[in-house]
């Protein structure tokens, strides 16, 4: 089939690229000059395991290319998948100015039949809007070209987006037309050789599901700090917790880690937009309104801990003097994406109390330099930016952070402390190699079994 995937970013760039591996031929389309220049050159402009292969091997086959030329990709293609970004307006609402451009873009150029795919994560009623566009659009043409809007979309996770896509536990396809259906069904059939993962619906259900499963997600993630940080000042242990609620199969494990608060392109903003899409409607979705509210106060947790440990409430600048080593910037591991990652605040707020910092992360680094430029010293190697400072805390879960040297980084720290926001250490472990160990939600006690 022809596809033209317009939006070039995380999802756009993926879809795109395993769409062409399962034979398509695809044009991925930006307007975004210097990122498509890159792309024709092989530059991935993201990090995502395994995509630089994919895109360059379909692109080295003539089934993937890359263009700024929107009109010339509308014309050449039957299905236009938008997945342009949706980020959040300053009222929470979900900023829909790109897809509607597109939208009109395609009511301009097209001169057939067309699907036009909602990809992008947009509330419910956007399908109908997008539809209203190219209407619109046609109708100033003085033409009338039979098109279909269909909401399908995208579950993938960074860091593991092309294993997500190719194989899905489930697509969702949102329509009331039963040949743009079959059609549908048609080019996800590669992808569920196995069993038929398909979901389809209509167009407000779909669209309402990728919010419904974000909204869940990020209110398991809060459930669970909360309860952290309960167990902190009970003198009760979260991992203990954690294990004793996931094996309730209700519950499952999935989802329950305490942390530094849910960060990324998606959570914050598509649970923002869930509360406007309610406000909207004079609901009033006091439960979501607590998560992202909660969420935002998780954030303060780690740079909490460090002012306890090390500040000087005698100085304007509590840690002024103070060096802190911080290990993990993107929001999770596996991705250089940084969008409202948790790493933002507690560095910002180390900066804010007089600290300076130095931050290590496999992948963000780059990334990093658009959000702190030089005021925050931003290392390639994870040990030597260690040396003389005065606690590391860990934010993001890489998995280089996981079984670490500590001998090393003992001897490299001024003094013997690590404040984990991910949990990643035995307490046991810690305490015996003499450091002073601070994770979430974790008395100091051992487990009976001796297994914490
Ligand atoms: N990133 C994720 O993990 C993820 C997962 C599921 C769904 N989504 C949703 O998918 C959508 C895209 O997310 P993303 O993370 O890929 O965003 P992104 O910012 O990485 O990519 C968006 C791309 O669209 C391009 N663009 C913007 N306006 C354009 C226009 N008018 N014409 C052509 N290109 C344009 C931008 O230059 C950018 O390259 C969002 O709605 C997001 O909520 C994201």
């Amino acid at each position: 089939m022809k596809i033209a995937v317009i939006g070039s970013g995380y999802v756009g760039l993926v879809a795109g690229a395993c769409f062409a591996e399962s034979g398509n031929t695809v044009v991925c389309v930006d307007n975004n000059e210097q990122k498509i220049e890159g792309l024709k050159k092989g530059l991935i402009p993201i990090y995502e395991p395994g995509l630089k292969e994919l895109v360059l091997r379909n692109a080295a086959e003539g089934r993937l290319s890359f263009t700024t030329d929107l009109p010339a990709a509308i014309k050449s293609s039957l299905i236009h998948f938008i997945a342009v970004g949706t980020p959040p307006g300053a009222d929470g609402a979900a900023d829909l100015r790109s897809v509607m451009e597109v939208a009109r873009n395609i009511g301009r150029h097209m001169e057939s039949f067309k699907i036009v795919v909602d990809k992008s994560t947009v509330p419910v009623g956007t399908a109908d809007k997008v539809k209203t566009a190219i209407r619109e659009e046609l109708a100033k043409r003085g033409v009338s070209y039979e098109f279909d809007v269909v909401s399908n979309p995208e579950f993938l996770k960074e860091g593991a987006a092309i294993e997500d896509f190719m194989k899905p536990d489930r697509v969702v396809i949102g329509t009331d037309n039963v040949r743009t259906a079959a059609i549908m069904k048609e080019l996800y059939d590669p992808f569920m050789r196995k069993q038929n993962r398909l979901i389809t619906m209509d167009v407000r259900s779909a669209e309402m599901t990728k919010y419904a499963a974000n909204a869940m997600l990020a209110t398991r993630i809060t459930f669970m700090n909360q309860i952290a940080n309960l167990c902190e000042r009970l003198g009760a242990d979260v991992a203990a917790v954690r294990e004793g609620i996931g094996a309730d199969t209700r519950i499952g494990y999935d989802f329950l880690f305490s942390g530094p608060g849910y960060g990324g392109s998606c959570f914050p903003k598509d649970v923002k937009a869930l509360i406007k899409t309610a406000e909207e409607c004079q609901y009033d979705f006091l439960l979501l309104k607590a998560v992202t509210e909660a969420n935002e106060r998780q954030k303060q947790v780690l740079s909490d801990k460090v002012l306890k440990l090390l500040g000087d409430s005698s100085k304007a600048q509590p840690l002024d003097g103070r060096t802190i080593a911080c290990w993990g910037l993107s929001f999770k591991p596996r991705t250089d994406d940084m969008r409202e990652a948790p790493a933002l605040t507690v560095i910002g707020n180390l900066l804010a109390m007089g600290a300076k910092v130095r931050a290590h992360d496999p992948e963000a680094l780059q990334e990093a330099v658009k959000h702190f430029g030089t005021r925050v010293d931003l290392c390639t190697h994870q040990y030597e930016m260690l040396c003389g400072c005065d606690a590391l805390i860990v934010v993001t879960d890489w998995n280089e952070y996981r079984n670490p040297d500590f001998d090393r980084i003992k001897a490299a720290l001024k003094q013997p402390i690590v404040v984990d926001g991910r949990n990643l250490y035995k307490l046991s472990r810690m305490r015996e190699a003499g450091f002073t160990y601070v994770p979430l939600g974790r008395s100091s006690r051992d487990r009976i079994e001796g297994v914490s």
